[in-house]
């Protein structure tokens, strides 16, 4: 499974880029307007830093604008994945843009069936929101296992699932076992998921014995 960080924050990418754990980014409008910088300058920065897919998204919500926009986009690194929402003109403009050689990440899916179009539209990445689901008392992983169900049912669907508004580190384990190929998750979700209390623990015992050894490693 691969991981991505869901940030535009580039000191926060440099750091955990530095783990050697990060696949990817994706950013979308709203993390942008939190960083308050330029944006093409943003993902610029980012995908100097990422090797792997960095996606930015669309602005326009028709599909001659969405495509206008994924070309600007696309020039900015090779490693740019350009994100359009799942809508028709959205579908439109990820046949255009994939059969171009661009990377498209086709987020806001909220259905298994909005996922099967994605992948008929030749989307490399489908972006299924777990939270907000979650967040409507709706349940996010049964799409993904949905998702998973029926893309593997066919070998012409080639887009990756990239499960996306991770909120727990519950949803990444969820979603590993539903058989997500990516989760896209916030950065201190990330680093949570190395915790366990009683990895600190034991590391302490360990170190505090190893001391009454007296001995040395060289
Ligand atoms: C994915 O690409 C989105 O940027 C993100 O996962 C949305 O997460 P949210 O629902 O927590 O805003």
């Amino acid at each position: 499974m691969k991981f991505f960080v869901d940030t535009a924050d580039v000191a926060e990418i440099k750091d955990l880029a530095a783990s050697g754990l990060l696949d990817g980014v994706t950013t979308n409008p709203s993390l942008i307007a939190k960083t308050g910088r330029d944006f093409k300058q943003t993902i610029a920065e980012i995908c100097a830093v990422i090797e792997g897919p960095v996606s930015a998204e669309v602005a326009a919500v028709d599909a001659e604008g969405m495509i206008r926009e994924g070309r600007i986009l696309a020039q900015i690194a090779d490693n740019v994945a350009v994100k359009v929402p799942l809508t028709m003109d959205g579908l439109k403009a990820c046949r255009v843009l994939s059969a171009e050689g661009t990377m498209v990440n086709v987020t806001l899916c909220f259905t298994a069936n909005q996922a099967l179009l994605a992948a008929k539209a030749g989307a490399t990445f489908v972006s299924p929101f777990i939270g907000r689901l979650d967040d409507i008392g709706l349940d996010g992983m049964q799409v993904i296992r949905e998702i998973r169900a029926i893309y593997d049912n066919y070998d012409d669907l080639a887009t990756d699932i990239l499960a996306a508004s991770i909120r727990t580190v519950n949803h990444v384990k969820d979603a590993a076992i539903a058989g997500a190929d990516v989760a896209t998750i916030p950065p201190a979700i990330l680093k949570a998921l190395v915790k366990h209390p009683l990895t600190d623990a034991g590391l302490a015992t360990f170190i505090a014995d190893w001391k009454k050894t007296g001995q040395t490693i060289s």
